[in-house]
């Protein structure tokens, strides 16, 4: 019926349909296939994208055109996004295997993603881990070390070789996966908290260090997010009721979507965020407000 409308429109005006679509505000099927993809032939690097959050953030990037570096510890996890991108019709996506506590598989991680295309546009430093709960005086040494390793020391390894290499290219931009545990207090998870208040506190340094070299660096403060990482199912298990308890505290009454943190990841690396650095975003239906 619309269609029909819009053809006499287009005779009596003498204007051909398409523009009659676009006086009327619509996107042909056609425009919208030939639309710039936000990300067409960016370079992305991501860490911790065989799983949960960095795994959807991989297909976002994909999704918008961009060749995706998917890296994680885990070799079956990151193939298997590498996969799904292919099957998706992405345009590249190759993954490389690194540990990012371990500095030489770090600088192997960033060489191999430059040698391969040339440049790292846009870094995504997520691999993380989590700890079981416990009170300050019953968290273990070891349980303190490797959360502060993986989440904290990988994000400092991470982004002291992205920023060298973004330097050498005249810019880039940098989002580092933090947490609402990065911006207030979570009894029973010092480690984590700690760990997370760093990765909050480097990206405003290094932002505030690197804007004048054209390098954008936001975090990025996820509220719980279903993933591997947080199942509310099995915490159900683990303590009955804990994963109502968890939704009641949360302003939107749900936990997020791994899609939702995609989103606001892409949009903190598009230039509709170019005045935005430094900045610590909770994406977390209102937590923190
Ligand atoms: N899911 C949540 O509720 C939530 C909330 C806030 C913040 N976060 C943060 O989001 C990020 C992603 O978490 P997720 O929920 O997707 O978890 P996930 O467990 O699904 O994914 C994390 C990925 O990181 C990888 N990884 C772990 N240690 C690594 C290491 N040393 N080197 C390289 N890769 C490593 C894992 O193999 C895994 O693929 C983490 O930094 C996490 O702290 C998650």
């Amino acid at each position: 019926m619309l269609e029909s409308i819009l053809d006499i429109f287009c005779l009596q005006c003498f204007y051909n349909r398409k523009r009659a679509f676009s006086i009327l505000g619509f996107q042909s099927f056609t425009e919208k296939q030939n639309k710039k993809m936000e990300f067409q032939n960016k370079v992305v690097l991501i860490t911790g994208a065989g799983s949960g959050i960095g795994r959807v953030t991989a297909h976002a990037f994909a999704k918008e055109g961009a060749v995706v570096v998917v890296s994680d510890i885990n070799e079956e996890g990151g193939k298997e996004t590498v996969g799904q991108i292919a099957t998706m019709g992405g345009k590249e996506a190759v993954f490389v295997k690194c540990n990012v506590t371990k500095f030489e598989e770090v600088e192997n991680l960033i060489k191999s993603a430059v040698t391969q295309f040339g440049r790292v546009d846009i870094a995504i430093n997520n691999a993380g881990i989590g700890t079981l709960p416990a009170k300050t005086i019953n968290t273990s040494l070891e349980d303190w070390d490797k959360t502060m390793a993986v989440n904290a020391t990988g994000v400092f390894y991470c982004m002291k070789l992205e920023l060298k290499q973004m330097m050498q290219q005249g810019g880039g931009g940098i989002v580092n996966t933090a947490s609402i545990a990065g911006l207030r207090g979570l009894p029973n998870n010092i480690a984590y908290v700690a760990s997370k208040h760093a990765v909050v506190g480097m990206t405003k340094t290094a932002a505030m260090e690197y804007a004048p070299h054209n390098i954008r660096i936001n975090a990025l403060c996820p509220v719980f997010t279903v993933t591997p990482l947080f199942n509310p199912e099995m915490m159900e298990k683990i303590s009955a009721g804990l994963p109502k308890k968890l939704k009641a505290n949360i302003p939107m009454r749900r936990f997020a979507d791994p899609i939702e943190m995609a989103n606001a990841t892409l949009w903190l690396c598009s230039d509709k965020a170019s005045f935005m650095t430094g900045h610590a975003m909770p994406v977390d239906g209102g937590l923190t407000a």
